[in-house]
């Protein structure tokens, strides 16, 4: 069995630390049997969907291993190779996380690649994501990843950079604000990104689907689309649910409510593979 997603056991999540808006006033406060319950429910839904999961162990002291979106950004080569490049977490307390996927993504022998000698804030998909069949990436800096990485990270996949700045700490990660349907079309908080950025997005997504604050809170666009025609997403988030069901797809809702204390949701709880 091929494994299509990639996600890691939630034994230790938790809030220990406050490294977005998000996580302020949950330190200590999750409920972990509840946690499993939801991390499983996000699982199942996947694997419902034929995406297979590969889980990875959970490790004592790394409560944000979880979001396995961030530590690597996986990716094939112009020759076809599989890859994954290394990120370098903006907060000292997650970059031990790193290690731990770059070793999963070794054993099945993905090649590994550093962005640069001198290490540059990158956090994997969190920032970064393939826009559906093209040699594009579209990044985000201005909170975590910096803006020379992912100029690094395009030229090394031989891809096109699209590059946003984000400049509101609530959607420190681009797939808090922007989440991608197809190559044509676009969940968007509008208000996290700076004019210029916007004026890109609008220019190269000819449908771009707003979020409305509250939903957006909620991490309505960290919801995701693996294939096209289903989008899991956090439920009480009705007015973008209405939205993705209006352009034909079936939605699917999840409750990641304790992961959203640690300001993270379905799109980052787990890796796609190419
Ligand atoms: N607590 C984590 C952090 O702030 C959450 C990461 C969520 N990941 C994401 N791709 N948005 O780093």
């Amino acid at each position: 069995m091929e494994h299509r997603v990639l996600m890691a056991d939630p034994n230790y999540f938790d809030v220990e630390y406050v490294i977005n808006p998000h996580m302020a006033g949950h330190v200590g406060g999750v409920d972990r049997d509840l946690a499993r319950a939801q991390w499983s429910q996000v699982k199942a839904t996947y694997e419902d969907l034929g995406f297979p999961v590969a889980v990875i162990d959970p490790v004592p002291g790394l409560p944000d291993l979880v979001f396995t979106a961030n530590q690597s950004f996986p990716g094939r080569l112009p020759d076809g190779r599989a890859a994954a490049v290394r990120s370098h977490m903006h907060a000292p307390q997650r970059r031990p996380e790193v290690d731990v996927v770059l070793e999963w993504h070794a054993a099945r022998g993905t090649s590994i690649f550093d962005l640069a000698d001198e290490p540059l804030a990158f956090e994997g998909m969190g920032d970064a994501m393939w826009v559906p069949g093209r040699r594009q990436i579209l990044g985000g800096h201005g909170f975590r990843s910096e803006p020379g990485a992912l100029t690094a990270l395009a030229q090394r996949f031989e891809a096109d950079l699209i590059a946003v700045r984000l400049i509101d700490p609530r959607w420190y990660h681009l797939d808090t604000c922007l989440q991608l349907l197809d190559a044509e079309r676009a969940l968007i908080v509008r208000e996290a990104f700076d004019a210029p950025s916007l004026a890109l997005l609008e220019r190269t997504f000819p449908t771009l689907v707003d979020v409305p604050t509250d939903e957006a809170l909620r991490l309505a666009c960290n919801g995701h689309s693996p294939d096209g025609r289903h989008f899991i997403v956090q439920s009480g988030c009705p007015v973008t649910a209405d939205r993705v069901r209006d352009l034909g797809l079936d939605v699917i809702e999840v409750d990641t409510s304790e992961f959203l204390k640690s300001g993270g949701s379905v799109f980052c709880m787990k890796l796609m593979l190419p």
